[in-house]
């Protein structure tokens, strides 16, 4: 039987990106996100494996565990799990929406762990049963540094990094496998959604194919961490010895409006 993956965030971007490649691994596909009419196009685009189209709206208070039982009820049992599902915004703290911000949060943070916590125990009996299994986190470089006028989203992003460090550690010596993927800026619909388009941290993007592809492949690897792009490794290095405040300044540089 083939392995299955459930990809948040598959409507589009690196998470459509991950579908295609999934696929053409060999992997049947649970696909979320809120666009059903998307999700529905690319389970049509990618018919030579089993599709299953589950919308959700993962900044609904837990969201993510009435997704876990609705795969319980249909039988359905996973062995890969990525979570991607993911925005930002740009702007001032104070000045930006606070629901817009608390769902922020609730995406790219809490039903990021709903998801890993309720799929962990399933995912390690697949990999105790000799299934290659595991988990793929999307973070971001974000996660190195705070992030002046994308405060939270930085914030968010370091939470996910030290979140799947932390549990990488508990499964050390297992066969259940934890990879953080941290992009760098990439060409999807992240900095429409974020209202960043003019920052100049979008000018200079790899193609989501390109960055979903070191992802999958690192996580096939046994990677813990991969950073795309030799630009974003050295940022991600550099933000490690430069003093904090620094970093920031260069973050805040980097997100506020081209000159
Ligand atoms: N692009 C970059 O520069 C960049 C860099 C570093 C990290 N990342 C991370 O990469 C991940 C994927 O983003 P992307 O760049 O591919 O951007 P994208 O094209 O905007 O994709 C975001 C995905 O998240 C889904 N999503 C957003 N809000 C959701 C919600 N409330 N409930 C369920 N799904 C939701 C979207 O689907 P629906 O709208 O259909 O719900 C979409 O499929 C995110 O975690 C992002 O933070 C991106």
């Amino acid at each position: 039987m083939k392995p299955t993956v459930l990809i948040t965030g598959a409507s589009s971007g690196l998470g459509y990106e991950f579908a295609k490649l999934f696929a053409a691994n060999g992997y049947n596909l649970v696909l979320t996100a809120r666009n059903e009419e998307k999700l529905q196009q690319i389970k049509e685009e990618l018919s030579h494996v089993d599709v299953m189209v589950a919308p959700k709206d993962l900044s609904q208070p837990h969201s993510g565990e009435e997704l876990y039982q609705q795969l319980l009820d249909q039988d359905v049992s996973i062995n890969v799990l990525v979570n991607n599902a993911g925005f930002g915004l740009n702007g001032e703290f104070d000045k930006l929406s606070l629901k817009q911000q608390q769902e922020m949060i609730q995406v790219n943070m809490t039903s990021l762990t709903d998801l890993t916590y309720c799929f962990l125990p399933e995912i390690k009996k697949q990999a105790n049963a000799g299934h290659f299994s595991g988990i793929l986190n999307v973070a971001s470089t974000a996660a190195f540094q705070p992030g002046p006028y994308m405060s939270v989203y930085y914030a968010s992003k370091a939470y996910v990094l030290s979140l799947s460090e932390g549990i990488a550690g508990e499964l050390k010596g297992t066969d259940v496998q934890m990879t953080t993927l941290c992009p760098g800026a990439t060409e999807t619909n992240f900095f429409k959604t974020a209202k960043a388009e003019n920052a100049k941290l979008a000018q200079s993007t790899m193609s989501a194919g390109a960055v979903a592809k070191e992802g999958f492949e690192g996580f096939i690897k046994r990677q813990q961490i991969v950073i795309p792009g030799r630009m974003n490794a050295v940022g991600a290095f550099a933000a490690k010895f430069l003093p904090r405040s620094l970093a920031s300044n260069l973050a805040k540089r980097f997100n506020g409006a081209q000159s």
